[in-house]
């Protein structure tokens, strides 16, 4: 993005910032901001026809296709180019081509420009925060929380390097003349396919790690996020990468096919659903020897209410985790399992509470919910609305949202369902749509075990003042992240180097380890030793 897109330093300076977790702020000062720079944004940057970048060079190879705001589908966010294979196959090239060079930098000097990345990304963070907000209708707090994350991630990768000392270290001798070196260096040519819910977070996270690893990068962004990705690589390519160690090729499914399939791939950091995420890990491990995928897939995340719980911190921290950002999360909390003894008492302070979330357009500060991606959410909501409808009993919404805006884009009502058998697809399946099953339980380690019961192990949450309760549920949780006590969300708002984020089971790949961690970098990376015996 060019430097004119950048908002007057001035006017963003001491703004609070936004982390997910500090509900209690005042925002005020960045809602003012936000009032003039959205349509100041809209003005600028919407209704462009955008191009791929290969080896630095813009790229119009492939059909064009237009996208539009699930906000208001009258609003054109601008036209993308669906990359032709060829265009991948030349991406890839392009990407090995600038191996050598960012390769053989020392981390040190990666590190240099990664952080001029990290300085450039944080001048325009609200810029690229209103293109998620946008393209993908998450609200205002929920938008900018996404740009300071992916600010934080991407200095907090850079830190973790330097922590490490590039991950070279001095090894134990054989014999006295013999000295050995261990060292993490990095694999080629990543292939980074990024979802559209955290358009940035999600894209910096992926980009980051390969980079700041050494490797160089084709990057496929969601089609429904292309705008934020465009910025977003404009922003790395003039923080002074080598040219063609990041390139952008735009489509779907086809075009993460073709970037997987390419030859000269080293390797793919994926992020969005489980079948896709497998089908890639499939495909990884078969050919001539086994190549890594760094995968970070879907959620059915439970959250538990004990008898012992304070009702009000539970109410506020489920109803956050399922409704914000439409439930469009993989760490979104879609069920809750209630002490039955609690369990009238619990429902009626999470429906009151939840009833009062508007709905409406993001760009407006009292809007806690925007739409939802696309037409085929929307028929995925109604189908399970009709089976909760059918086989249990809706307690709040359950139906698409009418008139006014709600006509121009996709709108649902936040829901909650109730009495829907544990197995029940709803309860089973991921929806990513906000929609919250409660089940009732009488034995906490029943209820955790069926909370376990699912293919996938991303986040789960509890509520108690029991701290034996608390430490049950740590034991005996199947999921990488887990939270206790949380109002500002049950099973959301993890922060770079704070909560990591390692998938468990089906919600990550075969290595056990995740994102916003220490562990992260290591991951793009293949270990080696070198063994020196001198004379005498
Ligand atoms: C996601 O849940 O899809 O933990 C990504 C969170 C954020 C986003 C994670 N760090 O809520």
């Amino acid at each position: 993005m060019p430097a004119r897109a950048s908002q007057g330093e001035a006017m963003t300076a001491n703004l609070p910032r936004v982390t997910y977790s500090n509900i209690g702020a005042d925002f005020r000062p960045l809602h003012d901001m936000l009032d003039r720079s959205i349509p100041a944004f809209e003005q600028r940057w919407l209704g462009r026809d955008w191009s791929n970048r290969i080896a630095g060079r813009s790229d119009d190879e492939g059909r064009r296709y237009p996208v539009v705001s699930p906000i208001d589908h009258g609003l054109a966010l601008g036209s993308f180019v669906e990359a032709a294979p060829d265009a991948v196959g030349r991406a890839v090239e392009a990407a090995a081509a600038a191996w050598p060079r960012w390769s053989s930098l020392s981390w040190q000097e990666r590190l240099k420009i990664m952080r001029r990345a990290a300085e450039l990304l944080d001048r325009r963070k609200y810029d690229l925060g209103i293109a998620c907000l946008i393209e993908v209708g998450k609200s205002r707090l929920e938008a900018i929380g996404e740009a300071e994350e992916a600010v934080d991630l991407m200095r907090y990768y850079c830190d973790e390097m330097e922590r490490n000392e590039g991950f070279r270290r001095p090894m134990g001798r054989a014999f006295p003349q013999e000295e050995t070196r261990d060292m993490l260096k990095p694999f080629g040519v990543f292939g980074v396919i990024a979802p559209f819910n955290f358009p940035l977070a999600l894209s910096v996270n992926m980009m980051s790690g390969a980079l700041i690893a050494g490797n160089t990068v084709v990057y496929k962004p969601s089609p429904a996020a292309g705008l934020t990705g465009s910025l977003l690589i404009d922003t790395l390519a003039e923080a002074g990468l080598p040219e063609g160690a990041v390139n952008l090729v735009c489509g779907g499914g086809e075009v993460g096919r073709a970037l997987v399939d390419a030859p000269g791939l080293a390797g793919i950091a994926f992020t969005g659903s489980y079948a896709t995420g497998m089908e890639i890990l499939r495909k990884l491990a078969s050919g001539r020897h086994a190549r890594p995928a760094i995968l970070e897939m879907g959620g059915k995340n439970p959250s538990y209410v004990t008898a012992k719980a304070d009702l009000a911190t539970a109410a506020a921290g489920v109803m956050r985790s399922a409704f914000g950002l439409q439930g469009q999360k993989c760490s979104a909390g879609s069920k809750v399992y209630v002490a039955n003894d609690v369990r009238a008492e619990f429902l009626e302070q999470l429906v009151a509470l939840s009833a009062q979330i508007k709905v409406g357009d993001p760009r407006r500060v009292e809007n806690y919910m925007g739409p939802v991606i696309d037409r085929r959410a929307v028929e995925r909501f109604e189908a399970a609305a009709a089976a909760a409808r059918a086989e249990g009993e809706i307690l709040l919404g359950g139906t698409r949202l009418t008139g006014g805006l709600f006509d121009k884009g996709t709108y649902v009502a936040p829901t909650i369902v109730t009495g829907l058998a544990p197995d029940h697809a709803v309860n089973r399946d991921e929806l990513f749509l906000p929609f919250l099953s409660v089940l009732g339980y009488d034995d906490l380690g029943d209820a955790i075990d069926d909370g376990n019961d699912i293919a996938y192990g991303l986040t789960a949450g509890i509520y108690s003042e029991d701290e034996r309760e608390l430490d049950f549920f740590f034991g005996r949780a199947e999921a990488g992240v887990l939270y206790a006590n949380r109002a500002s969300g049950a099973t959301t708002g993890a922060w770079p180097g704070i909560q990591t984020f390692a998938g468990w089971k089906g919600s990550g790949g075969p290595g056990g380890k995740g994102g916003l961690g220490p562990y992260y970098v290591q991951q793009f990376m293949r270990e080696q030793s070198h063994t020196i015996m001198r004379k005498g």
